[in-house]
């Protein structure tokens, strides 16, 4: 699969502008502000609705306009097919061909990707959210169910929450077992993801780095995950029911998947207080060329892979043998202020040079 072209009105910085891009490596270069990551958060907000900085839709309409646009064509299986998004800060309208979608979780799978940006040492550094984060959005875009019973779960616990804040459990049994039957869906399939994860992350830590000691990752739940779902939920029931006192001086529910972390180690210490900034880096950049793996096994087709300031992250060595990859990944994006970067390439490329 690959992105053909990309127009984008009114989005941030950009005006009006049009890409033509290769489907192998897609350069984006250029000095500091002129727009590059805003070309990966386009086509990010085609895989999955949002954009990957922190921001509301309202941040990403340029500056005194009401709306942006913005329109893609890729390329599925040999047949061209079109996304186009309009929004205003309240409003937005997605459309796929000629049908307009109704929620985001009928858009998200339809352009499979990975995207590595500098922020993401969080993943390792930051908290446990960005953890979970990682794994729902590699799992959302091959399996819809996924998205299906995280919304489900998020919309229980809230009416849980409510009522545990109100004293009153009247009614709490019904969204109990409707987040227990979520949480055993959502805790299952992070525990199989990550099990899948870890072999394509050990080895490409073992080939960017060239150490002995192995990256291990490891789902971190107190419920039985390497059991059936029937014995996730009944932990779930248990749990709620035995917590609900004093969850209710608390208004809120303590146990379940919105409350549980990846352990990341190298060699059986903890990456977050053991590893160098290099290590944490590298960890990272594993983690994503792991994800892009198991994507295109799940996919059975080449994910796009986007990496935003790519010349930050790791030193010479290691930035060569990442590089060294990208030529067999399928379309590949990369930003750079550092033009220096370009001799490191000699099989063919696309140069975007902004401004
Ligand atoms: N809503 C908006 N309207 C107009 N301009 C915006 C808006 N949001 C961001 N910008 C501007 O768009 C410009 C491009 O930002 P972007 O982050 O894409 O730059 P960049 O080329 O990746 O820079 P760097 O090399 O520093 O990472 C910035 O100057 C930013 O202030
Ligand atoms: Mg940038």
């Amino acid at each position: 699969m690959y992105l053909r072209s990309l127009y984008l009105q009114q989005f941030r910085n950009y005006k009006e502008a049009c890409f033509e891009f290769s489907p192998a490596l897609n350069l984006i270069c250029g000095p500091n502000a002129q727009g590059k990551t805003t070309v990966l958060e386009a086509i990010h907000y085609f895989m999955m609705g949002r954009s990957f900085r922190p921001s509301q839709q309202q941040d990403l309409i340029q500056m005194g306009c009401p709306s942006f646009y913005l329109e893609s064509i890729f390329c599925k299986h040999e047949v061209d097919q079109k996304l186009r998004i309009f929004a205003t800060p309240k409003e937005r309208k997605i459309t796929y061909n000629s049908t307009q979608l109704a929620n985001i979780s009928n858009l998200v799978g339809l352009i499979q990707g990975v995207v590595m940006t500098p922020d993401d040492v969080n993943l390792v550094k930051g908290a446990p959210l960005e953890r979970r984060q990682f794994l729902d959005i590699q799992i959302a875009q091959v399996n819809p169910l996924y998205v299906h019973h995280l919304t489900r779960y998020t919309k229980a616990m809230r009416q849980r929450n409510q009522l545990l804040k109100q004293k009153n459990t009247k009614t709490i049994d019904v969204w109990e077992h409707e987040m227990a039957h979520a949480a055993a869906y959502i805790i299952k399939k992070r525990y199989q993801t990550l099990q899948a994860l870890q072999p394509y992350c050990q080895s490409f830590y073992a080939y960017l780095t060239q150490e002995a000691e192995e990256l291990q990752l490891e789902y971190r739940s107190p419920a039985p995950v390497a059991q059936q779902e029937s014995e996730i939920k009944n932990f779930h029931l248990y749990q709620f029911h035995k917590q609900r006192e004093r969850e209710m001086l608390l208004g809120q529910t303590l146990t379940g998947p919105h409350k549980e972390d990846i352990w990341i180690g190298i060699g059986g210490k903890d990456v977050r207080y053991f590893a160098s900034e290099g290590q944490q880096r590298s960890c990272v950049t594993a983690l994503h060329m792991g994800e892009w793996q198991l994507l295109h096994h799940h996919a059975d087709d080449r994910p796009l892979l986007m990496i935003d300031d790519v010349a930050i992250s790791l030193d010479e060595k290691r930035r060569e043998r990442l590089l060294d990859q990208l030529t067999s990944l399928g379309q590949v994006f990369l930003t750079t202020t550092d033009t220096h970067l370009l001799q490191a390439f000699e099989g063919t490329y696309k140069i975007f040079s902004l401004p």
